[in-house]
């Protein structure tokens, strides 16, 4: 038997993208197009992906679209669930990629961040973002694809979806311990909890041919502080974090028919971190 040249085509691929107009869906939304996808760009902030599908629709012959989309809100996602449906647009491949993600030390998270003065309200945005967002995308586009006995859902973790932040990398000199930065409990939970749902994915609709894995990817180069860089890069063995094209082949890898029987897999892409 001949092993195709086209293994990791994504021609007649419907694949959506949630968060997409970010640093990663970007990268995510370019390596579809560039493999023949049909890319359904969706966001919170239609400008944004207004201007990514204009800037994509550019560069690729295949064309993007894009809808403004809130992921925590069941009717913001079936009217785009409904729009793609009166064009004859099934989603077959759903990437469940928002989340909320700042940048520790960013304005308006420090010492909020700390469980000790822990802030309920970023906490609950927190969870409805990545948790309540990436099931309400699932049920809604999952059903449908489980209706129709095909599908695949790839879910966007982190290598903090398998070990614990080291708040260390944060440290600042200078400051008392109630005023140092930290990465929330809530971002552990969510990125943890987003492998749960994977596994749960990948049994529930099985036998309707719908798979789901994720992915755990490492930190991406980001305008970090150069103390920050070199304390991040001494934890990697690869020692450095990732440039955000990184990821662009296991996205490849996961929507194609090259990954048929991966199914509930984590694919972890963190340059050797969790290893040490
Ligand atoms: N950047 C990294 O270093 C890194 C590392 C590991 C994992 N990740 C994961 O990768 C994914 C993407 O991260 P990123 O760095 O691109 O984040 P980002 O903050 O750049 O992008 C997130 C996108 O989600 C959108 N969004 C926020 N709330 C939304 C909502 N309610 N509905 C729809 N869209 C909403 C935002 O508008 C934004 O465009 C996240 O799941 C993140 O946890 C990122």
């Amino acid at each position: 038997m001949n092993i195709s040249n086209n293994l990791f085509s994504l021609e007649n691929k419907n694949i959506l993208i949630t968060g997409s107009a970010g640093l990663l869906g970007k990268m995510h939304a370019e390596a579809i197009m560039a493999f023949g996808g049909n890319v359904i760009l969706t966001d919170i902030d239609i400008e944004k992906v207004k201007n990514l599908s204009h800037d994509l629709n550019q560069k690729y012959v295949n064309q993007s679209i894009y809808y403004q989309m809130d992921i925590t809100s069941e009717q913001s996602v079936l009217n785009v669930f409904n729009e793609l449906k009166e064009k004859g647009i099934f989603v077959d491949t759903l990437i469940n990629n928002a989340a909320c993600n700042p940048a520790v030390g960013a304005v308006g998270m420090k010492a909020n961040n700390r469980l000790e003065n822990l802030d309920f309200d970023l906490w609950s945005k927190d969870l409805d973002v990545s948790l309540k967002g990436s099931v309400i995308c699932s049920k809604i586009f999952g059903t449908e694809m489980s209706k129709r006995n095909f599908g695949n859902i790839i879910n966007i973790s982190s290598d903090l979806g398998i070990i614990a932040p080291d708040q260390r990398l944060y440290y600042k000199e200078g400051l008392p311990d109630d005023q140092q930065d930290v990465k929330p409990v809530s971002y552990s939970i969510t990125k943890h909890g987003i492998i749960g749902l994977t596994k749960y994915l990948a049994t529930y609709w099985a036998d309707k041919g719908v798979r789901s894995n994720s992915i755990s990817p490492g930190g991406v180069f980001n305008n970090q502080n150069t103390l920050f860089l070199s304390n991040v890069a001494k934890k990697i063995p690869l020692g450095r974090m990732a440039n955000a094209n990184e990821y662009q082949g296991a996205i490849i890898f996961l929507c194609s028919d090259a990954s048929s029987y991966m199914n509930g897999a984590n694919l972890v892409i963190d340059g050797g971190r969790s290893i040490w």
